[in-house]
């Protein structure tokens, strides 16, 4: 089965640095053999952007995601973006309930509800989550079984075959400080033992937090680490090309 690499642009760039460093990405994939299932996430503005140009321009080596949607199909949601209106431009995965959205407010109840819209909209559900400081074992298998049963609550088992979540620590985003392969690697068995108990299937677990073209490797070797989620490290065509070769 082949890993999953998914970029996160976050909010770090203007409209012509996301076009520009796309088209990068674009040039560059053309040069280099990847297996890798690959996906980037760049702002909705660039998205829409995207989706605005010609058929032939609108051809990418990666998938397109967003970083958000709203909880509802269509509704009064000042600010939101749907995720039928995202399926619609071309995007086919979406993150939800990254760390940072989460500091702004969002909880496991309306992340729930996000995935169920996303599902709806056949977007693929890139769901986060980690833990803010680090944790015992205990304790962080308690965090863990407590986030899985509150956002899956309800959820079918052919549901959760289409979901796919990235473990990310949040001690470990945006700093030198990863979480080591060998640990990540115990809590991705960890989340999978979680949901096969529940719902008898199998799931991918991404790691996020910190990755770069120097540790990329080193996640990527572990059997239950099944792809990686890169924020800014995918800043820049020459860290990310890193990252997948
Ligand atoms: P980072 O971000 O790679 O910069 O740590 C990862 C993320 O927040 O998704």
């Amino acid at each position: 089965m082949s890993k999953t690499i998914i970029a996160n642009f976050k909010m770090e760039l203007s409209l012509k640095q996301s076009l520009d460093l796309l088209k990068k990405y674009k040039k560059g994939l053309k040069t280099i053999n990847t297996n890798y299932n690959l996906v980037v996430c760049p702002d909705f503005l660039c998205l829409a952007y995207l989706s605005a140009k010609d058929e032939k321009t609108r051809v990418f080596p990666f998938n397109l995601g967003s970083q958000t949607v709203g909880h509802l199909k269509y509704g009064a949601l000042t600010g939101e973006v749907s995720a039928f209106n995202l399926k619609d431009i071309g995007v086919s995965f979406c993150l939800l309930g990254h760390s940072e959205r989460r500091q702004m407010g969002e909880n496991n109840h309306i992340i729930r509800e996000k995935i169920k819209t996303a599902l709806k909209a056949k977007l693929i559900p890139v769901l986060c989550i980690g833990e803010e400081k680090k944790l015992s074992k205990s304790k962080l298998d308690t965090f863990l079984a407590k986030e899985i049963r509150e956002t899956f609550s309800g959820f079918s088992q052919s549901e959760m075959k289409k979901i796919i979540i990235a473990y990310e620590p949040v001690w470990a985003i945006g700093n030198k400080n990863p979480c080591l392969p060998k640990k990540a690697d115990e809590v991705h068995g960890l989340i999978k033992e979680i949901i096969f108990k529940k719902f008898k299937t199998n799931i991918k677990v991404l790691y996020g937090g910190s990755v770069n073209g120097e540790n990329a490797k080193s996640y990527l070797e572990w059997e239950n680490i099944d792809g990686l989620l890169v924020g800014g490290a995918s800043l820049s065509w020459k860290k990310f090309k890193k990252v997948i070769n």
